[in-house]
């Protein structure tokens, strides 16, 4: 067993504009997380990932970057980040940067440049095409903030390629001049003595030359097979490796969307020389009838079927990151478990059980640690996420369907269940800011919020804490080999882990319903490492309540 400290890790999820805001302008910033460090170190978290605080226009939240070695104004200053990553190396706390480099904003210095004709120095950072002909873009390709991938620029009558939205141009990395200034970059913030970078849509950095129609689909475009895992995807990472990843002791975890095991096992091998892990989505596409928007939750059987296939073929080859949500998904609690007043508590624990135990470094998402729930939303109008906005428009707008049908769908899926405010007490706006917030702040703040949960024993909050400090008594959470029982279940998620002569059984009542359990004979009266209610694990045949979950070892 090589011990690595990334693999023992837990790591937090900040999205600074929602985490806590230190000047009452209703938008989160820097020297608001540094106002948090201690509630982290006590939660007991070892790495800190950031979302995007560098410059940028704010199309997509700070995904959109002009400018990567600035810090975005509403953020704060370069003196503020720095006092911030102090603060928290003294505390035991790495921090790890977003690097989004499949794209910048259009506002980047690089685009305004490329875009302002045919000859100029940058204009092979980015992706220019002809048009098929005057009205039709170079091919089907949709933008995943809908729409056509390619947006016509007329200073060159040429269409330039955006993945993203049109302000999201994407960068050309076969221009091996994009690659090191990138490089070069990322060198910069390492020597600033950062600790690692997630790698936004790493996997969509390579395109083909030739960029032909993608199959048409019910939804606009679908170009995954052209520019998702694309021709020279792993050659540029082995290069990123070779020339900065190798030279600095940091973790890197790539956001992979369109990830097979297969492939993960390039990704973040463990002898690849790319990444350490990667996110994989499987687990939280179970797509509808209107694509991602869809309030049905997943048959526990198929879940199950998908991580315990990560767990399992990535075993000893790769690694896995382990999540239920982040910054672009709906709350955990809301969708994997139940929400309503009665069962929240006790889903919320069960799920961050069934996740801590399975094999792979776990993430939390911010507010996850208090069991905060999706958003209540009324109307259209409160939606903040251009995804979301654009979605509206794209089906109800547009008459493709009726509102009726659409709405139960977007407000299940919207990123903006995530993006809601922290709650961090009872006081008026949740004690998130002094100001108006730019996100109204969930109504529900008033029973959910940090202060109320620290001060709780039996807490989502506590049982968090408890889940964290087990991982750093108890290598088999990190080590131990992961295998599957009960696997035709749907109301129960069962398994083991095996480390040496250690084995410890993890079970999860996924329902709301008392379901009877016989615990296999090699566990009978065996100690509790972790439970969210009281059971008596002497007795062979039990019944477990509504999502109860437990671990013994
Ligand atoms: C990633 C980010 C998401 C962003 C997109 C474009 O998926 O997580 O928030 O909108 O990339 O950068
Ligand atoms: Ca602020």
């Amino acid at each position: 067993m090589n011990r690595i400290w990334w693999k023992e890790a837990v790591i937090y999820q900040i999205y600074p504009r929602s985490f806590m805001d230190s000047n009452g302008d209703g938008i989160g910033d820097i020297k608001g997380i540094t106002s948090r460090l201690d509630y982290l170190k006590y939660l007991g978290v070892d790495v800190l990932w950031l979302s995007p605080i560098y410059k940028s226009p704010n199309d997509d939240n700070g995904y959109d970057i002009s400018d990567y070695q600035a810090i975005m104004d509403e953020f704060g200053t370069m003196e503020d980040f720095d006092e911030m990553l102090a603060e928290a190396h003294k505390r035991g706390l790495r921090v790890v940067m977003d690097l989004v480099v499949n794209h910048t904003s259009d506002e980047h210095k690089w685009f305004m440049e490329s875009r302002k004709s045919k000859e100029n120095e940058y204009r092979d950072y980015y992706i220019w095409r002809e048009g098929k002909d005057a009205e039709t873009p170079p091919n089907n390709w949709g933008s995943c903030f809908s729409g056509s991938a390619w947006q016509y620029d007329e200073q060159t009558a040429m269409y330039y390629l955006h993945l993203f939205s049109r302000k999201q141009p994407d960068l050309n990395w076969d221009n091996p001049k994009v690659r090191k200034e990138v490089f070069d970059m990322m060198t910069w913030w390492c020597d600033k003595g950062i600790d690692g970078f997630r790698m936004d849509v790493i996997s969509m950095i390579s395109k083909t030359e030739e960029m032909p129609d993608g199959p048409v689909t019910d939804f606009y475009g679908d170009y995954s097979p052209y520019c998702i895992h694309g021709p020279n995807v792993h050659r540029y990472l082995q290069e990123m490796n070779e020339k900065v990843l190798s030279k600095y002791d940091i973790m890197t975890v790539g956001e992979t969307p369109g990830v097979t095991t297969e492939q993960a096992k390039q990704y973040a091998g463990e002898d690849t020389r790319e990444l350490n892990m990667v996110f994989q989505f499987e687990h939280v596409d179970n797509h509808g009838k209107y694509g991602k928007w869809d309030d049905q939750k997943w048959q526990l059987t198929k879940l199950k079927n998908i991580l315990t296939r990560w767990q399992t073929e990535l075993y000893g080859k790769a690694w896995n990151s382990l999540f239920w949500d982040n910054h672009d998904q709906p709350r955990a609690v809301s969708r994997f478990g139940d929400d309503r007043p009665m069962y929240r508590e006790a889903s919320a624990k069960m799920l961050a059980t069934c996740l801590h135990m399975m094999q792979g470094s776990p993430y939390i998402y911010q507010g996850e640690e208090l069991g905060m729930t999706n958003y209540p939303f009324q109307s259209p109008d409160e939606f903040r996420d251009i995804e979301s906005v654009n979605a509206y428009k794209e089906w109800c707008l547009s008459g493709e369907v009726s509102h009726e049908d659409f709405w139960p769908c977007i407000i299940a899926r919207s990123r903006d269940n995530a993006r809601t405010p922290v709650q961090w007490d009872d006081s008026a706006q949740a004690g998130f800011t002094t100001g108006t917030p730019w996100i109204a702040v969930n109504p529900n703040y008033t029973e959910i919020n940090a202060k109320a949960e620290t001060e709780d024993p039996n807490s989502v909050f506590h049982y968090y804490k408890k889940l964290i400090a087990l991982r750093k008594e108890n290598p088999i959470m990190v080590y131990g080999k992961y295998e599957p029982l009960m696997e035709d279940s749907e109301e129960l998620f069962v398994y083991t882990r095996t480390l040496d002569e250690k084995k410890l059984l993890t079970v999860c009542n996924f329902t709301d319903q008392e379901i009877d359990f016989t615990i296999p004979e090699e566990f009978v009266g065996k100690s509790c490492l972790i439970a969210n209610m009281e059971n008596d694990y002497s007795k062979k045949e039990i019944t477990l309540r509504p999502y109860e979950a437990f671990v013994l070892i």
